[in-house]
Formats: structure tokens, C-alpha cells, sequence
């Protein structure tokens, strides 16, 4: 039978607890003072700690780390009428597993004792979560997707080529223009990043190339900028579809002449750097709406990278995971592992903000919840909170492109091919591009529902079923 001490000056209190706890199925010693605690502690009673913190002879939070000192093992609650912010974080940051602010309700309380009797018997046992993870490894995941972007990347250890690296919000750019650098000749050499997002379009070009003294008003002495910094070593161009125009210009000549001039500079400097560059914009795009060079988008472009969502990959969520799991551990965020059902069900998500968003959520549930071990019932309630953030998956363009202007490119480009303007049905032919993805989203959102969706089209229910028929689109039909 397992044994909770339990210390409480509190008369009453321990009355109510040594009854509630002893219905539970527990053996219970309950002590007045810290000392008569600590002595049954010392002989290596108990399996459990129910400690008030303001006692007459000491405070349980100056016992605590006694305790843990002692018997790392034992799992200890804190019980405190002082429930402000800080005790919460005392109790926490002095290893108790579970902070309980009076009043609270007895079954709460047992269900605490339960689970934390639970988890200190299944920490003996536990396996590490780092047992199959190479901690070293720059870049997690061993998924068929991420193959391909290892052997590019490996190949861009041995040469010193211009790389372009291109993936959603999350999916590890930054990361891999660091491994690109750190694993590269260059490796001795600066490095250097800079994001175009971050700098005011008017600051750019000088941050980049420097300036002179007397460049512009309040130019008061020469300024490297980061290609100087860089020189030697890698310059990682960051959120690169956001470089103004002006700027882009002087980027395409350092890279066609291997030079560049200051801003009020006259002087050309020869440059020895690697450039990377990375977005989540679709450049080619920004090319279409005259926002990017297309000349610098080939020069750039010499390998590109595409880092795949993390839906695409979702074999190495198990892998990330445990990653995640070890870097809070060092962080001082404590030790947990995922159930394989919890690691199912983040399987079952779409992760919209890729690999940061499940990091942020291994962080958070690790450091907000006691347990040890994180079931697929802490997931649920942890997604239930995450905002959905909505990002259609074809177009990755920050500054999303509305309906106008899709249908203004998607004509732009029927006028240069002119076949189509031949043909005379510009407008059945402008329909038939727009129909057909209209009536698969409806079927979709209707589970495969003819009728339901031909409701929400204000279509007939036979006009619908030819322009399916028309339109050769297959009714799948999924039973909600
Ligand atoms: N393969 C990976 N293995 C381990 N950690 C990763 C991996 N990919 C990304 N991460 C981590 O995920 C987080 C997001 O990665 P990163 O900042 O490189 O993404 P990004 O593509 O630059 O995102 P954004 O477009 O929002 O700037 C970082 O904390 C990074 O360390
Ligand atoms: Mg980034």
C-alpha cells in the first residue's frame, strides 16, 4: 500500500486530507511540523508529500530542496492559502510537482496523489526520450522528404555555390543556412545574417554595403556594412522577397562582378563571400507583379533548397519531438515523454506554422503540465487552444495575392500566349478554370453531399450533377 506524509499545522487540514486520502487506498502519516516530516522522510517513509509552506518550525519551501536533495525521487506537493503568482513559481522553481492553492477540492487533491504516485513508480522504469536521438545532428528528421535536402545540402559543403532556400513560415530556413555555413569551407569565416523583413526599406541598402562619411545627413563616419562583415564567409540574405528594388540592383551587380561600392561611395571592393538567401515568398510571383528581379532571381537560384511542411513529413514529428523533449530538459523545463497515442495525434494535425509550431507546443505543454508523461488528452486540450492560422498551401506569398489578382495574372498570361485569344471562348474557358475547383470545395466541406451542396451553390440539383459530369469530377463520399 502506498504511503502520503502529509504536514499541515492545521488541525482540521490534516483531519480532512488524512480522511479523503485513506478512502483513496493510501496509508497516511500526518505530521504537525516540518521536523517530525523530515525525520519520517530521513528513515525513508512515504512515497508521497503533502506539505503546507508556512509551518511553526520551518517553511516547506526551505524543505523542499532537502527533500529533492535527499529523495529525488519523491514526488512533493505544495499546499498554500498564499496563493499569489510567486508562490506558484517558488513552489515550481524548488521542484514540487504540483502546486495546489487552498482551498481547493478533495477530489482534485486525489486525483494529484494519484497521478503523482503514478509517475514517480513509472520514472524508474522510464526510458530517456533521447535513447534513439542523436542530440549532435544540426537538422532533425530522417523522412524521404528531408533525404533530398541532405544530399543537397551535402553537396553544397564540397562547393561554394549561391543557394536559394524556399519552404513556408517554420520550416527551418534560418536553420539550414546555418548548417550550410557551419558545415562548409567556410566555416572558420563570419557569418553573417540579415533580415529584410526587420530593416526599413530606406536603411537597407546602406546596412548592406555600408556607407561613407557624408553619404546622406547624419553620416558622420564610414560604416561597414554586412557584405564587408561577411567577407570570408557566408551572408545569409533573410526574408529576401522583401529587398527593396534600388537594392536589389546593387545585389545583382556584387553578384555578377564580385564588387560592390558603399552607399556616397565611388570605390568598388572586391568581395569573397557565399551568399544564401532565403523566403517564404513565391518570387516568381513577385517576378510576375514586377516586385523582384527576375535576373537576381537566377543568379540566386543557383541551387534551391525547398524545405517541405512539416505535413509532408510527418515521420519525423516523433523524432522532433523527442528533440524538442531533450532541449527543454536542458533548459531546466523537466523531463517528459509523449505517449504514442499523443504522438499520434500530432500526426493527425495539418501544422500550418511547420516546425515552430510544434516546438513552441512541446515547450509549452512540458512546461505547463506536472505530468510525466504527455497523453494524447493533454494534446487534445493544447490544439483546442492553438488558433488555426489560415495559409493556402499552393501560395506562400506573404502579401497574399487576392482573387483579383490571380484572375489579372491568369489573363495576363492567356494575352502573351494568344492561342487562347484564337480560340474565341476566352469566357468558357475562364469558367472552366474557376468551376471546377468552386464545386470540389463545396463537395468537400458537404462531405460528398449532392444535395446539401447544391444548396449552397443556389444551383439546381441536375445542373450541378452535369457540370460534374462535365467536369469528369468524382464524388467521394465520407460517412461524418
Ligand atoms: N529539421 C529541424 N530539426 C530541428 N529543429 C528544427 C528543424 N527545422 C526547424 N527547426 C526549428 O524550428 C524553428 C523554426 O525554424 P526556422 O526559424 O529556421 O524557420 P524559418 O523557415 O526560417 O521560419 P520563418 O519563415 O518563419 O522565418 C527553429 O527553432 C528551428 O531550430
Ligand atoms: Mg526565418
Amino acid at each position: 500500500m502506498d504511503e502520503i506524509l502529509i504536514a499541515d499545522d492545521d488541525a482540521a487540514i490534516r483531519t480532512v486530507l488524512t480522511h479523503a486520502l485513506t478512502r483513496a487506498g493510501y496509508r497516511v502519516r500526518a505530521a504537525s511540523n516540518a521536523s517530525t516530516l523530515w525525520s519520517w522522510i530521513e528513515n525513508g517513509y512515504g512515497d508521497l508529500v503533502i506539505s503546507d509552506v508556512v509551518m511553526p518550525d520551518e517553511s516547506g519551501f526551505d524543505l523542499l530542496p532537502r527533500i529533492k536533495k535527499r529523495r529525488p525521487e519523491l514526488p512533493v506537493i505544495i499546499m498554500s492559502a498564499q496563493n499569489t503568482v510567486l508562490t506558484a513559481i517558488t513552489a515550481a522553481e524548488k521542484g514540487a510537482y504540483e502546486y495546489l492553492a487552498k482551498p481547493f477540492d478533495l477530489n482534485d487533491l486525489v486525483a494529484i496523489a494519484q497521478r503523482a504516485i503514478q509517475s514517480a513508480k513509472s520514472d524508474g522504469k522510464k526510458a530517456k526520450p533521447a535513447n534513439n536521438v542523436n542530440d549532435d545532428l544540426p537538422l532533425i528528421g530522417r523522412s524521404h522528404a528531408m533525404q533530398d535536402i541532405y544530399r543537397i545540402i551535402a553537396r553544397l559543403t564540397q562547393i561554394d555555390l549561391t543557394a536559394m532556400i524556399t519552404g513556408e513560415s517554420g520550416t527551418g530556413k534560418e536553420l539550414v543556412a546555418r548548417v550550410l555555413h557551419d558545415f562548409s569551407k567556410r566555416k572558420n569565416g563570419p557569418y553573417v545574417a540579415i533580415n529584410m523583413a526587420a530593416i526599413p526599406k530606406d536603411l537597407i541598402e546602406s546596412e548592406l554595403f555600408g556607407y561613407e562619411k557624408g553619404a546622406f545627413t547624419g553620416a558622420n563616419s564610414r560604416n561597414s556594412g554586412r557584405f564587408e562583415q561577411a567577407e570570408g564567409g557566408t551572408l545569409f540574405l533573410d526574408e529576401i522577397g522583401d529587398m527593396p528594388m534600388s537594392a536589389q540592383t546593387r545585389l545583382l551587380r556584387v553578384l555578377q562582378e564580385g564588387e560592390f561600392t558603399m552607399v556616397g561611395g565611388v570605390k568598388p571592393i572586391k568581395t569573397n563571400i557565399r551568399i544564401v538567401a532565403a523566403t517564404h515568398q513565391d518570387l516568381t510571383q513577385l517576378i510576375r507583379l514586377g516586385q523582384f528581379r527576375e535576373d537576381l532571381y537566377y543568379r540566386l537560384n543557383v541551387v534551391p533548397i525547398n524545405l517541405p511542411p512539416l505535413r509532408a513529413r510527418k515521420d519525423d514529428i516523433a523524432d522532433l519531438v523527442n528533440h524538442f523533449l531533450v532541449q527543454a530538459e536542458k533548459q531546466g523545463l523537466g523531463s517528459k515523454t509523449f505517449t504514442p497515442e499523443a504522438i499520434h495525434k500530432l500526426r493527425e494535425l495539418d501544422w500550418p506554422g511547420n516546425i515552430r509550431q510544434l516546438e513552441n507546443l512541446v515547450k509549452r505543454v512540458v512546461a505547463l503540465y506536472p505530468q510525466d508523461e504527455v497523453t494524447e488528452d493533454i494534446i487534445e486540450a493544447e490544439i483546442a487552444h492553438e488558433q488555426p492560422i489560415y495559409q493556402p498551401h499552393g501560395d506562400m506569398s506573404g502579401n497574399l495575392l487576392n482573387l483579383d489578382n490571380s484572375i489579372r495574372m491568369w489573363l495576363e498570361n492567356c494575352f502573351d500566349s494568344q492561342d487562347i485569344l484564337e480560340n474565341d471562348d476566352l469566357y468558357r474557358q475562364f469558367l472552366t478554370e474557376v468551376e471546377p475547383g468552386l464545386l470540389r470545395y463545396v463537395l468537400e466541406q458537404t462531405a460528398g453531399n449532392q444535395i446539401k451542396a447544391s444548396k449552397i451553390l443556389g444551383l439546381n440539383r441536375n445542373t450541378l450533377r452535369k457540370k460534374l459530369k462535365e467536369y469528369d469530377i468524382e464524388i467521394v463520399k465520407i460517412s461524418i
